[in-house]
């Protein structure tokens, strides 16, 4: 017998219903904060993820040669193909150009709860803005996305890669030394990083300033490690003034600086940030984004560029920990022909409320009253219409209520008007 391929999934029709109404949640979301949605492929050159962003996710590639010799890939993620449909096609258009999407993403990862092989984000970049106002909108745009799918309780995480740049300097740490730190940074391994900070001589009085730091919401205390560093304090400042936005006018309380979040592609440049839902445990983050530099890589005229990626399937996860209800996806009416000659006028009616977009289905399996109507119980159906043939000669139809098991004959010309008031 064959199965899915590891790390993919099927999904059942009230999965589906699931991920639509989430889908449909978040485009309203985006569109609210003036993004347009776009589409890229599932497929790219395969240079277009090597270029850039990072040795982790260039491991995690599926790659194919296709027939014409050409080295492809699947996508890990959409911010370079987004970057590189900007570069080939967009560059004219105003500014700044708010862009969002929702598409299949490809890793070769060790599959667990909440991480796949295949999933999906939900995502946005913004091209050609990096005022205080548009990065405290962009997060609050991230916040807000979670939020209103539902979820209770989520936390923005901030960090600063020019101002981990600037510890590193203070360290005297070398780039291949900065190489194999950031990782353990990115996990929060602060033990192996004690240990691997020794190894580059460092001393402990230094390396314990330095994770102190590295785990303080404490702006005083950043800025302290880094005063005569002149580009990471005006990052610091800037941290500050969006900050006070995204408090004072979005309105957007649950965040924290947390200098440990460096993200782990290596596009990305200044601020970085992530958001978790602290229900889900071990995969508990939803989304990841921040400022980045791929446009003059690929060839375009360098603007400022941020944006963000939600874990699709990591939301729904939550949404579900939280005990979040999604609205459910129900058959609105049951049409039971109580006998053949009744099968024509069973569908002419459901024609009839399709058109007013009810959601109805008629008995086709010939099954009579017993079983059609614990069919209709079983698809928990409002309302089951029986059309018999007593009740046909007068153009009439029993109309039935499965919540109270109430009948009342209704005209048939009517039926709608009296589905509309229920
Ligand atoms: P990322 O952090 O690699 O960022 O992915 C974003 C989100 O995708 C993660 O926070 C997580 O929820 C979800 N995710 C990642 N891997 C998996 C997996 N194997 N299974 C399920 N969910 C997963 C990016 O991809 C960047 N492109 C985000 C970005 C946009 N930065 C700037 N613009």
């Amino acid at each position: 017998m064959f199965q899915v391929p590891r790390g993919t999934r099927d999904f059942t029709p009230n999965e589906m219903q699931k991920r639509r109404y989430l889908e449909q949640n978040m485009a309203t979301t985006f569109t609210s904060f003036g993004y347009g949605e776009i589409q890229t492929p599932t497929f790219e050159n395969l240079e277009l993820f090597t270029a850039k962003s990072g040795e982790s996710i260039i491991n995690e590639l599926y790659t194919f040669t296709d027939k014409g010799g050409r080295e492809l890939a699947l996508r890990p993620e959409l911010t370079a193909p987004v970057i590189r449909f900007y570069v080939e096609r967009l560059q004219m258009e105003p500014k700044p150009l708010k862009l969002f999407y929702f598409g299949n993403c490809y890793r070769y990862d060790r599959p667990q709860k909440g991480r796949y092989r295949e999933f999906q984000q939900a995502g946005c970049e913004i091209i050609g803005a990096d005022t205080f106002e548009a990065t405290a909108e962009l997060l609050a745009l991230a916040f807000t996305l979670l939020k209103n799918t539902g979820l209770k309780n989520v936390r923005i995480n901030l960090g600063n890669l020019t101002i981990i740049s600037a510890m590193f300097k203070k360290l005297k740490l070398l780039k291949d030394d900065q190489k194999t730190l950031l990782p353990l940074i990115d996990k929060s391994l602060f033990d192996d990083l004690k240990i691997a900070l020794g190894e580059c001589n460092v001393s402990e009085k230094e390396i314990d300033s330095f994770i102190s730091v590295l785990q303080s919401s404490d702006i005083g205390e950043i800025r302290s490690f880094i005063a005569d560093d002149h580009d990471a304090m005006k990052e610091l400042h800037s941290m500050e003034a969006i900050l006070d936005l995204l408090k004072n006018a979005f309105h957007v309380n649950e965040f924290e600086i947390k200098l440990s979040i460096v993200r782990g592609l290596d596009y990305y440049k200044g601020l970085v940030f992530e958001i978790d839902a602290p229900v889900l445990g071990a995969e508990k983050q939803l989304c990841g984004g921040g400022s980045y530099e791929l446009v003059s890589l690929f060839g375009g005229t360098v603007v400022p560029t941020a944006g963000f990626a939600v874990g699709f399937d990591r939301t729904i996860l939550a949404l579900e920990a939280e005990g979040f209800i999604f609205p459910p996806s129900k058959l609105d009416v049951f049409i039971i022909p109580v006998n053949q000659d009744m099968v024509s006028t069973s569908i002419e009616i459901a024609q009839q409320l399709r058109n007013h977009n009810i959601s109805v289905d008629f008995d086709q399996l010939r099954r009579g009253m017993g079983k059609s109507l614990k069919y209709a119980d079983a698809k928990h159906v409002d309302k089951v219409i029986i059309v018999g043939p007593k009740e046909l000669e007068k153009k009439t139809v029993i109309l039935r209520d499965m919540k109270t098991g109430n009948q009342e004959t209704v005209a048939i010309t009517e039926i709608y008007g009296k589905l509309k008031k229920t």
